[in-house]
């Protein structure tokens, strides 16, 4: 049996696009459900046009509408993919260690309450670092905290805006995220990556 995902948005989910490439009928891993705080969010046509159920969650905040649909639908693992709400803690309790998050910075910097979108590469050029990149880390009840799994590299340009930076950074993203979640369909749960974005050895 595959891997079983729901994806979380709040909007255009190209995260979520990069998912539904890297897992085709027969991978190890499925996009069940894509679950967004959002009715305009985009990630959900993307994931109707795929086929895959997509669903405005009618209270965000509501532990049990996220515990009933995760559960109804036997999802293992749960991805925040530019999810922006906090997922209630009773539902992190409930899928400790299988959800993770993508952030668009290097953590354990450039994260936490508020650090988000352009505000996040604002921060990285501000400090005047030589590389950023994407984190994916297990989410706990801190925002950007829980155990960091895989991060890429990537480097900040000397020209480089807000803007330039978040598209290098997401492109990197969108190689990152499916590695994550085929690398937890192969070992029955979420796992570190090295460097070379395989598996550390066990
Ligand atoms: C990404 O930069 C991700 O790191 C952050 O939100 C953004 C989502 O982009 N958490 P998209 O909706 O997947 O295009």
């Amino acid at each position: 049996m595959p891997l079983r995902v729901a994806v979380a948005i709040s909007g255009g989910g190209s995260n979520l696009q990069a998912l539904l490439d890297a897992l085709p009928a027969g991978s190890p891993a499925e996009v069940a459900l894509v679950l967004s705080n959002k009715a305009t969010a985009g990630g959900l046509d993307r994931a109707r046009r795929h086929g895959v159920q997509a669903e405005v969650l009618r209270n965000p905040a509501d532990a049990d509408e996220w515990r009933g649909r995760l559960q109804a639908e036997r999802i293992g693992l749960l991805v925040l993919a530019g999810y922006l709400k906090l997922v209630p803690p009773q539902v992190v309790a409930a899928f400790r260690g299988r959800i993770v998050n993508i952030h668009p910075a290097l953590l354990p910097d450039f994260g936490g309450p508020g650090m988000y979108g352009e505000r996040v590469h604002q921060a990285v050029l501000a400090s005047g670092v030589r590389e950023s990149g994407p984190t994916v880390h297990l989410v706990d009840e801190e925002y950007d905290r829980g155990t960091i799994l895989a991060q890429s590299r990537v480097p900040v340009l000397p020209n480089d805006t807000p803007a330039t930076l978040a598209a290098r950074v997401l492109e990197a993203e969108h190689r990152l995220l499916p590695k994550v979640v085929l690398a937890a369909a192969r070992a029955g749960r979420p796992v570190p990556l090295g460097p070379d974005l395989e598996p550390l050895s066990a």
